[in-house]
């Protein structure tokens, strides 16, 4: 029987640890809910200690998705577990993931312990994760680069504890395929229990070969592979979701496997967390890069008009590449707009919808197509400001050209109905509109990112602009602060609207924010004690504990 491949998806961890991503609870809700119908097997929500906004989003996760085992990454340690098992209290089907370096550099420079001790150290974590969850998974960090025989002996002891899945993660990125496959294969025959656990693989692409290495750990016997969505991640990112799901199903030949995987929401899912991370595509990524299906010279277009399979190995439709046949203009009504729509792969709500419906006139009034990369401009720009708007561009004049001093006035309209208005000027139009925003706004930031992209071809192509800025957010309502990053975004005809746009988004989700911490850490604590308290009345034993600055009292330190 054809064996399945269990998709685990690491888009809101490991993914959003790359610099910058930095997205909100509704944000990872939103794409966990198309993670959820895009089929795959593990949802790996976040890191709960790492932060109240971390925990929230996990707890929320687990409670809202329901058709996939949710996953929460700890460290080898009591207190991260505990945090871990309280935001998947509310989960169908929890898994803690908890782990520890294995290569001697990670044991000397990171860990400071033998290897003896980091062997206990896991042992210890996965016998604690068991009291919580029946599913525990456990990481070797570094393993591509550790001593295979030291690799082994934490392997069986930790399933001798109780661990359901082994990670093997080259977390540098600096194997090949050949030897990537070589461990995984030594590990299947040298690690005496390994029947009682599934071999996952974890690849980094440093070298550009986190697709290659995972496919070969699927070949010497994993039978779990850890992806994200545009293979984003720490540093150069994670082997990506797209590139090993298309590469199993269209190598049938060499790939034996299933996956669980509804291959036609590969595209929207792309643009989903590119929107929504703010990291654009580029257009030579393999499978969802614009230019993907692109065919440019003269004999390859000779050859696809002869015959597709000249040139093209995947079918676009396949997966989710919309094909257009009706035209949207500004005589198309709602009907047509919700319908392309739904082809494009968007669910939007009632609220949302009519934001884009209206967009969409003021766009469709000035070109005489709407296509659907305007459409994606659209709705990426209309569906999630509304959410943190405190501010609302009212209305935005700008004076500039040669010879005069660029000036801006802006008009924001605040949540109380109120219209604030300032002039000011820059070095540029876009500058101008920059200050007068700050002006209004009132909030100390740093842009560290601008980037504009035209989205259609022409003199009249949609602006797209991406803003990423940069704030020092109070904690524990004292002097401590932390720094956060936003993105926004914005897109319109006139590109100093869109810029507007994009940086009053990224302000609105920062003030946002603001409001969110001091909360999430309240509930979070209380989330925290109630669970220890249960877990006490259980066993009977726990410790004494502070998290983030509130402290969750348990009385014992455990052994
Ligand atoms: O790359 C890595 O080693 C990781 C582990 C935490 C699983 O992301
Ligand atoms: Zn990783």
């Amino acid at each position: 029987m054809t064996e399945r491949i269990m998709i685990f998806d690491t888009t809101l961890r490991d993914g959003e640890q790359s610099p910058g991503a930095a997205m909100g609870v509704a944000e990872k809700l939103e794409i966990a809910k198309m993670l959820e119908q895009l089929g795959v097997d593990i949802i790996e929500a976040g890191f709960p200690i790492s932060s109240p906004g971390d925990f929230q989003a996990v707890q929320t996760i687990a409670k809202e998705i329901r058709n996939c085992v949710i996953c929460a990454l700890t460290r080898a340690r009591t207190e991260d577990i505990d945090v871990a098992a309280a935001a998947l209290a509310k989960a169908q089907r929890p898994r803690i993931h908890t782990g520890l370096g294995v290569s001697d550099i990670h044991l000397k420079y990171k860990l400071h312990m033998s290897r003896e001790e980091a062997l206990e150290a896991g042992v210890r974590a996965v016998k604690y994760a068991k009291r919580f969850v029946e599913d525990v998974q456990y990481y070797v960090e570094d393993a591509g680069r550790a001593d295979p025989e030291y690799l082994f002996q934490v392997l069986e002891a930790v399933i001798d504890a109780g661990a359901t899945v082994v990670n093997i993660p080259d977390t540098t990125g600096y194997t090949t395929p050949e030897e990537w496959g070589g461990l995984i294969r030594a590990i299947r025959e040298r690690v005496p229990n390994i029947d009682k656990a599934v071999i996952s693989v974890h690849c980094h692409n440093d070298l550009g070969m986190a697709t290659a290495n995972t496919l070969a750990g699927i070949r010497n016997g994993a039978r779990q592979v850890e992806v994200t969505v545009n293979g984003i991640g720490e540093r150069a990112g994670n082997a990506s979701l797209e590139e090993v799901v298309m590469a199993i199903h269209t190598r049938r030949d060499l790939f034996d496997f299933t996956t669980s995987i509804n291959t036609k929401l590969i595209y929207p899912i792309s643009r989903l967390v590119s929107d929504l991370t703010g990291f654009v595509i580029p257009p030579n990524k393999a499978i969802v890069g614009s230019n993907a299906f692109a065919h440019s010279s003269g004999i390859h277009q000779d050859g696809m008009l002869k015959h597709r399979s000249t040139y093209e190995i995947i079918n676009p439709e396949d997966i989710g590449v919309p094909v257009s046949e009706i035209v949207l203009s500004a005589r198309s009504g709602r009907h047509a707009l919700r319908h392309r729509l739904q082809e494009l792969g968007y669910t939007l709500s009632e609220q949302e919808f009519e934001r884009v419906y209206q967009r969409f006139l003021e766009v469709a009034d000035k070109k005489p197509v709407v296509d659907d990369r305007d459409l994606e401009a659209i709705v990426s720009g209309e569906t999630w400001p509304f959410m943190f708007e405190t501010y609302e561009l009212a209305r935005l004049q700008v004076i500039c050209g040669t010879n005069v001093m660029p000036t801006a006035t802006v008009c924001l309209q605040s949540v109380d109905g109120k219209e604030i208005c300032h002039t000011a000027t820059g070095v540029g139009p876009i500058d101008a509109t920059y200050k007068a925003i700050d002006a209004i706004v009132g909030e100390k930031v740093e842009l560290v990112e601008f980037t504009v992209q035209a989205i259609t071809e022409g003199i009249d192509a949609m602006g797209k602009v991406t803003t990423r800025i940069k704030a020092e957010l109070p904690v524990n309502g004292g002097d401590e602060k932390v720094t956060r990053y936003f993105m926004g975004r914005g897109a319109d005809l006139d590109i100093v609207t869109a810029s507007a746009k994009a940086y009053l988004f990224a302000l609105n989700r920062m003030l946002a924010a603001k409001q969110q911490t001091r909360n999430a850490r309240k509930e979070a604590a209380e989330q925290i004690k109630q669970t220890l308290d249960q877990m006490q009345a259980t066993h009977g034993s726990a410790h004494v504990n502070d998290y983030w600055g509130i402290g969750v009292m348990r009385e014992e330190e455990l052994k």
